[in-house]
């Protein structure tokens, strides 16, 4: 039975996605950004090594929104409770591996940590959405900015598209990166459904959703490209709190220069779409 667990761990370990889970996990913990056990992510897997695709599965467990167009996929996911900084060091304990039954209405577990996330819902809902709209984006990060949540608070930033357009003309790069904007969702009940209808449903316009005073969460080819996004738009919330600190109410990047480097890109259309007037 050891011998068949250690097995499973150096199969786990031999997933080039586990290497780039600890890589992640130890920069959400660097950032701050992923407090005690606060924050999760996944990976979806359309196929197995035959060394793990051969493993026993677990009991069915039902998902609480049937997800058909995960059907037969797997997912890598976080821990509930795990650390961030623990995941970096000893990432079976904090990962585990699932298998989508066909038909999307249940998941099996393979290996590694048997719980997963209690934002499991939204993982599900959002990688069925991935597969649907963008389906080479195979990574979902989510995690606790704290210069972004604290945007949140702000009554002026109550309209999620105005928050997205003040803060993106923070930084050139930042806009050129997110010429899609972000979403913002209302509070919602941490780990529900609701959250992750909601969020999936904001995945397929863009790649960022800001959960209001909770965090946010960033997909993406890979995870290390889903923190990458997740850096950019905490940048601008960082140069936006300074401006905020030195008592200077921030005018950002002027429209012409903003709509002239987004010209230049050929992503002006993707911004002119959703940018408030
Ligand atoms: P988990 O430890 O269950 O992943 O929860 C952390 C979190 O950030 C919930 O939103
Ligand atoms: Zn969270």
């Amino acid at each position: 039975m050891a011998d068949v667990a250690r097995m499973t761990d150096t199969a786990l370990y031999a997933l080039p996605e586990t290497a780039e889970c600890q890589r992640v996990a130890h920069w959400l913990a660097l950032h701050g950004w992923s407090e005690g056990s606060g924050g999760n992510f996944s990976v979806r897997l359309d196929a197995l090594p035959a060394t793990l695709a051969s493993l026993n599965e677990g009991e069915p467990r039902p998902v609480p929104m049937a997800v058909p167009a995960l059907g037969r996929r797997h997912l890598l996911v976080s821990g509930t409770g795990t650390r961030a900084r623990d995941i970096a060091e000893a990432p079976h304990e904090g990962l585990g591996l699932f298998r989508i039954a066909p038909d999307g209405g249940s998941y099996t577990f393979l290996a590694g940590n048997d719980r997963p996330t209690s934002e499991m819902p939204s993982h599900l809902a959002i990688h069925a959405a991935l597969v649907e709209t963008r389906p080479e984006h195979r990574a979902i990060v989510h995690t606790h900015p704290p210069r972004l949540i604290a945007a949140t608070h702000l009554s002026e930033f109550e309209d999620g598209g105005r928050m997205a357009d003040v803060l993106l003309r923070m930084q050139s790069e930042a806009l050129l990166h997110l010429p899609d904007g972000f979403a913002v969702l209302p509070y919602h009940l941490p780990g529900s459904l609701e959250l992750g209808i909601a969020s999936a449903a904001a995945v397929r316009r863009c790649e960022v959703v800001v959960w209001r005073y909770h965090g946010a969460l960033a997909t993406g080819r890979s995870l290390d490209a889903a923190l990458d996004t997740l850096e950019y738009l905490d940048k601008t919330a960082e140069i936006y709190w300074i401006l905020r600190s030195a008592g200077i109410t921030p005018e950002g990047i002027p429209a012409a220069a903003a709509e002239q480097a987004l010209r230049a890109f050929g992503r002006w259309d993707r911004y002119a779409r959703w940018r408030p007037e």
